[in-house]
């Protein structure tokens, strides 16, 4: 394994299914009365988010816990970030603590590698602009394999604003490297261009998501779009939006899976997300287990 977890992008296959597999058994000390191992006690982790969170932070704070670490909670609005101190110099304070793992996310992408070639500690990409988002990733295939048992030859529609997403990069070099048909479908103007990675691009969400087993929703990133990418929100739903008619075209056992947050009624319908065939909130409880099980291989210089 490497020192840091950067990006998807960068992960052998061998490392990601050694991830997984480890999960699986982090996975059974979630379901025990004491929910706790000392795996990594009197090891420290630092939390810096430079964007909100709820699932990610909440994801790894937990599991942080659950693995016995020290942990610190870095609040930027009330940092001296905001006194004009630069990215820099805020890292290699918080270095000089001796710090064993920095989580990071921040609107910029790239920012997790530049920190990692810069301090011994093991850094852990939550987000990076519209890079990449690993463990979300990591998370989404741990939980599409519990559904159906393997990644290979499955036929998974992701769906939506996957320009600015680096939910569905992360997703696409992942699901790539494991042979399973990725079809992106979306308006033309979030497609970004991907063949490289064997994908196929449907601009008509109907013949795209036809017998698919699994459909992975992206949420409408307005906060990064700096123009208007589709007429309205309505129009968007109209278009892209998964309501039941639409999912009746899917595989009858298919899945539906969004990284959060939602944005009900505009990528999604709220009989959709609730519905028997929504694994969403599995994912989020998958999360746990598998930011485990990063942070438990990496190897730090510390360690
Ligand atoms: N999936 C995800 O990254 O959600 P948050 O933005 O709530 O962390």
């Amino acid at each position: 394994m490497p020192k840091d977890l950067v990006g998807i992008k960068e992960l052998a296959k061998e490392d990601i299914e050694l991830i997984l597999g480890t999960a699986l058994s982090f996975k059974d000390v979630l379901k025990r009365d004491i929910k706790k191992v000392p795996a990594l006690r009197g090891k420290t982790v630092v939390n810096l988010f430079f964007e909100p969170s709820t699932r990610t932070k909440t994801s790894f704070e937990l599991a942080e816990k659950r693995l016995s670490t020290d942990v610190l909670n870095f609040s930027v609005p009330t940092s001296s970030v905001v006194k004009g101190e630069s990215l820099f110099d805020t890292i290699k304070t918080i270095e000089a603590y001796g710090v064993d793992y920095i989580v990071i996310r921040h609107s910029s992408s790239g920012v997790p590698h530049f920190i990692a070639r810069n301090v011994g500690a093991s850094v852990i990409n939550a987000g990076d602009g519209i890079n990449e988002h690993p463990t979300q990733a990591l998370l989404d295939a741990f939980s599409i394999i519990e559904k159906k048992g393997a990644l290979d030859g499955l036929r998974i529609a992701i769906i939506g604003d996957i320009y600015h997403s680096r939910v569905a990069k992360s997703n696409i070099y992942l699901l790539s490297k494991f042979g399973a048909n990725v079809r992106l479908m979306g308006p033309p103007t979030l497609i970004p261009s991907m063949e490289d990675y064997g994908v196929e691009v449907f601009y008509d969400m109907d013949k795209g998501i036809k017998d698919v087993d699994v459909v992975m929703m992206l949420r409408i990133q307005i906060e990064r779009q700096g123009k208007s990418f589709f007429p309205s929100t309505r129009e968007y739903f109209k278009y892209w939006g998964l309501d039941m008619k639409r999912l009746g075209l899917a595989h009858k056992d298919a899945i539906v899976m969004h990284p959060g947050p939602m944005n009900r009624g505009i990528e999604i319908s709220s009989e959709v997300a609730d519905s028997p065939q929504s694994v969403i909130l599995e994912q989020v409880t998958n999360g746990i287990a598998v930011r485990m099980a990063v942070m438990y291989l990496l190897t730090g210089e510390k360690r």
